[in-house]
């Protein structure tokens, strides 16, 4: 007879080792399936976020940024070294390093929870009496295991470009572009979302030239577009990556080189580089789930569909993050796992969609929460607005990256705090403040008479918060 589970989730990424865990928690003998094989060859839990994704980007990051730092920034101070050199191999060994430091550790919090973890290909077989059949496929191998709720959370893996296919050794996707071990003179990317403009700032810091090509005629679609315009400008002028924006590519040849033949405003250009990333976007991991077999509905691009407590049309089979519709990110995902475990429970949670922050890590990194200035004018609402800068904060001029701005959007008529959007140092950490405020629903005023400390990065959300009433004491 087949083992049984409470709960089985499909998918071990950020959606879904939380959902199994929290399942486990609440009581729910939980087990949790997973397909990812990690670099050394290995089954490695936690998604694409940890083994190609949030974690091993940001990695990167932080090893460009201070060889960066070392070469410009540092001098500033007095402090002079000779030329540095640097080693890739080390870089990407450190990456490594922190990626299975992260990816083993679900594995001791699967064993703390008591969640049975199961590496194989998940697919869903049929209801029978109440309970789901779900295969395990491993090799030649297939088990049966039974379940009364099953959480689908198979993420997203890259959306492929017709004209070219990924090798991962000249044209790449994320996870080539997280494992080059040596820097390529001239480096291409297809698409200025955010792996395009992390992995581009990444690889130029590092000493490559980087030119990007971006379909849409507007930068950062999704950004509001006073921040969006102010990064193109750090981006392009301090960071020195080249955007081109409105690109249709034509061509792409792989050979000693890679040549991506595209055309702006119907003039064409060649664009010749050592490597090229392609991040065009991510689409959802339903292949081989079983979707079609048990009638689970998958919209037109693929995603499974779910109502808004992430229920899908198939009654106990739930789905989060990446593979359901909202933004693909990981706490998005994680949050949605939460829910359906407390949901599955009898419990009532609640995920706001409206107070998932976003954070582009570039750097200047970009982070924002709640509604932009453009979507509060499509949707005819009246806000006021403030605005201000890290140019004169004490602690930003100390850090020696006094670039940026916060801007505070709260509703004419009530004061209430609609959107918070940053340009600066450490934005990635200075939202989860405009997070809580709209979570809890604060008004301008309640952030501007809250105490900061002083000096810190903090005071400029203030500045801004107070600006919304015109009475910023510093700008
Ligand atoms: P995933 O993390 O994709 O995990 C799904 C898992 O399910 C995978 O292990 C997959 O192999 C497995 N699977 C699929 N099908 C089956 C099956 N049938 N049976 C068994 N297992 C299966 N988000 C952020 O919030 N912050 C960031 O900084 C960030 N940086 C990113 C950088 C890069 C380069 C990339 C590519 C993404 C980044 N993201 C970031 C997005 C983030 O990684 C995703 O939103 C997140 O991983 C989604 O989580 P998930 O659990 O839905 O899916
Ligand atoms: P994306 O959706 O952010 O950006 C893709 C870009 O490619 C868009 O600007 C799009 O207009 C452009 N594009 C599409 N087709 C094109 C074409 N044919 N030619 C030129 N440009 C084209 O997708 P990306 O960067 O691949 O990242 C995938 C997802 O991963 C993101 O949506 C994001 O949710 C997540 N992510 C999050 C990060 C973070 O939170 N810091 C970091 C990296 C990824």
């Amino acid at each position: 007879m087949s083992q049984h589970f409470d709960v089985v989730v499909i998918g071990a990424g950020p959606g879904g080792y939380i959902a199994a865990i929290r399942a486990a928690q609440l009581g729910f003998k939980t087990a949790c399936i997973d397909d990812f094989i990690g670099k050394d060859g290995k089954p490695a839990l936690g998604g694409t976020c940890l083994n190609v994704g949030c974690i091993p980007s940001k990695a990167l990051l932080q090893s460009s940024e201070n060889l960066h730092a070392l070469e410009h920034d540092f001098a500033e101070h007095g402090i002079k070294v000779g030329k540095a050199s640097f080693d890739a191999k080390q870089m990407i060994a450190r990456k490594d390093g922190i990626v299975t430091k992260l990816t083993g550790g679900i594995g001791f919090l699967f064993k703390k929870n008591k969640v049975e973890s199961l590496h194989g290909k998940g697919s869903l077989k049929a209801q029978n009496n109440g309970k789901w059949q779900i295969e395990v496929t491993k090799g030649k191998q297939k088990d049966l295991i039974e379940a009364t709720h099953v959480i689908v959370a198979t993420g997203s893996r890259p959306r492929p470009l017709p004209l070219v296919t990924i090798d991962n050794k000249n044209v790449l996707d994320n996870e080539g572009a997280l494992n080059l071990t040596a820097v390529p003179k001239r480096l291409g990317v297809i698409g200025s979302g955010v792996i395009g403009l992390e992995m581009g700032s990444v690889w130029k810091r590092l000493g490559s030239e980087v030119t990007i090509l971006e379909a849409m005629p507007t930068f950062m679609a999704a950004a509001d577009q006073q921040i969006a315009k102010e990064a193109f400008k750090t981006l392009t002028k301090d960071t020195g990556l080249i955007i081109q924006l409105n690109t249709k590519i034509k061509e792409i040849t792989n050979g000693k080189t890679v040549k991506v033949t595209y055309e702006v405003d119907a003039k064409e250009h060649t664009l010749e580089v050592d490597k090229l990333i392609v991040a065009i976007g991510r689409t959802p991991n339903t292949e081989g789930l079983g979707a079609k077999e048990v009638g689970l509905a998958v919209d037109e691009r693929g995603f499974i569909t779910v109502n808004d407590l992430c229920q899908t049309n198939l009654p106990n089979v739930w789905a989060i993050g990446d593979v359901v519709r909202g933004p693909m990110l990981a706490h998005k995902a994680s949050e949605e796992g939460v829910a359906v475990a407390e949901r599955i429970a009898g419990q009532k949670p609640h995920v706001d969609f409206n107070s998932v922050p976003w954070v582009i890590y570039t750097s200047p990194e970009v982070a924002w929460v709640g509604k932009t200035e453009e979507q509060l004018k499509a949707e005819g609402i009246e806000y006021k607005k403030g605005t201000s800068s890290f140019a004169a904060n004490g602690r930003a001029l100390g850090l020696g990256q006094a670039q940026g701005t916060v801007k505070i959007l709260a509703c004419t008529k009530t004061d209430r705090i609609l959107g918070v959007h940053m340009i600066g140092p450490m934005v990635s950490e200075l939202i989860s403040e405009a997070v809580v405020a709209i979570e809890f629903k604060a008004s301008s005023e309640d952030l501007a008479r809250i105490i900061h400390a002083h000096p810190s990065l903090s005071e400029v959300t203030h500045e801004a918060a107070l600006a919304v009433d015109k009475r910023a004491l510093h700008g």
